[in-house]
């Protein structure tokens, strides 16, 4: 089945092979990015995939960014909406100090609860009529287990932590407050991924991360709806 997905921060990284997978796989995808001159990679793609995958700028931390590309969407129907645009402040190998109780970036934990937190809300929200207008819409968080309270055993990285455990309140509140508009909505760990954010010492190559994150999307239905799940559709623990 052919379904219309909304990628942000498509230009790399996750987001970037989450494009490339889908577009390989017949699907239509609106892929976003902030700077053409970080998005050739994607560009190519949308060369490859003429019609099927479709670019737009969006700054998701950029209220009138968002407001200009929620109007150029229009009342395009969007099946599933990847929140994925994410930052940690660098890469969780080498910039942690920043985000320490010694070394605290305050300017950096407000930008990142902008983008991580406050940014996946306002989409979400400002995307229901695109929503609804699907046969089965689902909305995926791309959280973290670094947002699990549970699973915190080393501390470090507050800001980036703080910011992925209130995304998992949003999506958990969300889940309630649509499911009467019959939109699905859950958080999604992708495990720790080779990326720039990921470093080079992470556990998955992005393509099976992402691979895996497709497989267990394929299986999600209503019944799902705030769940906080990991790559293997494991539940992860608050
Ligand atoms: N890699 C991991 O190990 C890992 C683990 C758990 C969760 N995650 C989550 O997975 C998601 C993707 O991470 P990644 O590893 O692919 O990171 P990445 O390689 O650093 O890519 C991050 C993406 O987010 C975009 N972005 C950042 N701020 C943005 C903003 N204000 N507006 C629009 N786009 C913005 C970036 O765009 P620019 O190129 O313009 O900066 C880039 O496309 C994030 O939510 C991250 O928290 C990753």
């Amino acid at each position: 089945m052919t379904r219309t997905w909304l990628v942000t921060g498509a230009n790399r990284g996750i987001g970037l092979e989450y494009v490339r997978q889908l577009a390989a796989a017949g699907q239509r995808v609106i892929a976003t990015f902030r700077d053409r001159e970080a998005a050739q990679q994607l560009s190519a793609l949308a060369s490859k995939y003429p019609g099927r995958v479709r670019l737009e700028t969006l700054d998701v931390a950029d209220a009138v960014s968002l407001v200009a590309f929620v109007q150029r969407l229009g009342d395009e129907a969007v099946d599933v909406l990847v929140n994925n645009a994410g930052l940690y402040g660098g890469s969780w190998t080498s910039d942690a100090p920043r985000q320490s109780s010694e070394g605290m970036d305050y300017a950096l934990w407000e930008e990142i609860l902008r983008v991580n937190t406050i940014a996946p809300f306002r989409l979400t929200v400002a995307l229901r009529a695109n929503l609804r207008g699907s046969a089965q819409p689902l909305v995926v968080m791309m959280g973290s287990e670094l947002g699990s309270i549970s699973a915190n055993t080393m501390g470090q990285s507050h800001a980036y932590r703080s910011s992925k455990a209130a995304l998992n309140m949003v999506m958990k509140g969300l889940s309630i407050d649509l499911v009467g508009e019959g939109i699905a909505i859950v958080s999604m760990a992708p495990g720790w991924t080779r990326t720039d954010l990921g470093g080079p010492a992470a556990t998955w190559c992005v393509d099976e991360s992402v691979a895996k994150q497709l497989d267990v999307i394929a299986g999600l239905g209503p019944v799902d709806t705030g769940r906080f799940l990991n790559l293997l559709g494991e539940d992860v623990a608050w």
